[in-house]
């Protein structure tokens, strides 16, 4: 393979999206657009990447790194158009050899393996490659016109279309592999006289055309080049991104019962026969074992589900988590920052932040660590095989040693030894025969009442009146 560079465009201001932040910041599968276009051209294994941005746009300049690309970041001062951008992306780069391939910040659809398809093209002779797509819905995309031997000739933008030219269905996705000799010669040579008065990348075909030199149209499928313009685009973007990740995720050996439900981040990762149940939604950074279930409707982030775990029905796992194998999380539970040793149980009702739960342990239903006082989180520590009884403040910074207890409804301040029990809650008082005196009391105070306002009735209040009286007074 030659040498490989890449320009992504991002420049554009995303007007149609409504919104303070640049439009190829935007989110799907929990990263923005323009992340997984560098995320592609990485995987391309792509020698040097231009990141062309508008100015006030900094924040985009750091996605590079996050996908381990070391972006030359160009700021395009004044939007003058694709071919403009490409321009100044060019300057960034220490003068490429090979192939050039300019890719849309806002088409994070594209896979790897088309792109690598296109740049096929110049290394075969061609100097540009256009990918391109066949549409029923052809409005608004530059046109890819071609001669009677079905040879490229020129892109038309919408706006210069002849209504003939407007009736063509293949369209240009943006997306375009250069000869980098051919993109220096033919840059320079782009005009704006046109109808938006810009500097159209595009115009590049027709350009070489004209000098003889070879253009080639490579087609893929319409959804993997849907550029992002306004919020109906993005979730349309979103929807077909959760198809492509769960598809992936079922043919590696994932069973997702209602699949269309279920929510994943580019970063999720199931092992073969894990079970999602309906309606679960993956944050960032969650990664889950062989044999583990996830029960309907929970909510997992920056956690790690060991091998045969069991998360749910309605838990949340929030960044930190650590369940080793066989560990069950259940229904209402919140955990963060918590590691929970193998087959530890956290059944039902609780909240674990900042703790380390040891293997076997059980916690019972509605314990709560108290980690946080206002200003700092501090860290509880339960023990292999403890047991703490349901209802339990474990106020930290406290350890509950390995196999101790403690009582249902305590409120642990102190640590507490190995095989200990801890009980701290109020002593258990029971009065024999407290409860029959106090009723038969209450009652005969109600009677006596009741009497009286009868007696009230009697001057010609209603009844009925009376009697709900009577009945608020008790109360
Ligand atoms: C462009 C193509 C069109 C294609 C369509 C596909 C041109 C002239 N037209 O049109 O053939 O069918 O995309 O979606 O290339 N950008 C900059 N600086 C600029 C202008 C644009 O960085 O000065 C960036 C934008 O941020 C965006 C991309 O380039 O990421 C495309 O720009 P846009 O204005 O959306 O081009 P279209 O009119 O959609
Ligand atoms: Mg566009």
């Amino acid at each position: 393979m030659t040498e490989l560079s890449c320009i992504v465009l991002a420049a554009g201001k995303g007007t149609r999206m409504k919104s303070d932040r640049p439009k190829v910041m935007h989110q799907i599968a929990g990263r923005p657009l323009v992340t997984h276009v560098l995320a592609s051209v990485a995987e391309i294994g792509a020698r040097e990447v231009a990141l062309v941005i508008g100015p006030d746009m900094a924040e985009i300049a750091a996605e590079g790194e996050k996908v381990g690309l070391a972006c030359k970041v160009a700021v395009q001062q004044e939007r003058l158009g694709t071919g403009d951008a490409v321009r100044i992306g060019l300057m960034a780069l220490p003068r490429p050899s090979g192939t050039v391939i300019v890719l849309f910040g806002d088409t994070p659809l594209i896979t790897p393996g088309t792109i690598a398809n296109l740049a096929r093209h110049i290394e075969a002779g061609a100097s540009i490659a256009v990918l391109g797509f066949e549409t029923g819905r052809p409005t608004g995309y530059g046109r890819i016109l071609r001669d009677a031997q079905g040879q490229v000739v020129a892109i038309r933008e919408e706006n210069d279309a002849s209504p003939e030219e407007k009736a063509v269905t293949f369209c240009n996705s943006g997306v375009m592999a250069f000869n980098a000799e051919a993109l220096r010669e033919l840059l320079p040579l782009i005009g704006n006289d046109n109808a938006k008065g810009e500097y159209y990348l595009t115009d590049a075909v027709a350009l070489a055309v004209e000098r003889g030199m070879a253009v080639r149209a490579q087609t893929c499928d319409e959804s993997e080049v849907q550029g992002i313009n306004n919020r109906l685009e993005l979730s349309r973007a979103e929807t077909l991104m959760q198809v492509r990740l769960r598809e992936a995720a079922m043919l590696a050996g994932v069973t997702m019962q209602a699949p269309e439900t279920v929510f994943l981040t580019f970063d999720t990762q199931l092992a073969a026969d894990v079970l999602i149940e309906p309606n679960v939604v993956f944050g960032p950074g969650v990664t889950v074992e062989s044999g583990a279930v996830i029960h309907a409707f929970s909510h997992l982030e920056g956690t790690h589900v060991g091998a045969g775990c069991h998360v749910g029905p309605f838990a949340r796992l929030r960044p930190g988590t650590r369940l080793g194998p066989k560990a069950k999380v259940g229904n209402f539970v919140e955990t963060k920052n918590a590691r929970v040793g193998e087959r530890a149980k956290i059944n039902h009702l609780s909240y674990v932040g900042d703790a380390r739960v040891g293997e076997n342990a059980n916690i019972g239903a509605g314990t709560i660590t108290c980690n946080y006082d206002g200003f700092d989180k501090h860290m509880t520590d339960i023990g292999a095989g403890a047991f703490i009884g349901s209802n339990s403040a474990l106020v930290a910074p406290v350890t509950i040693a390995d196999g101790a207890y403690v009582g249902s409804g305590s409120v642990v301040t102190r640590d507490v030894e190995a095989g200990a029990l801890a009980l701290a809650r109020g002593v258990q008082v029971v009065k024999p025969g407290w409860a029959t005196r106090f009723r038969a009391e209450k009652a005969a105070a109600k009677a006596k009442s009741a009497n009286g306002a009868a007696g009230e009735a009697g001057e010609g209040r209603p009844a009925g009146d009376t009697l709900v009286k009577a009945g608020g007074q008790a109360d």
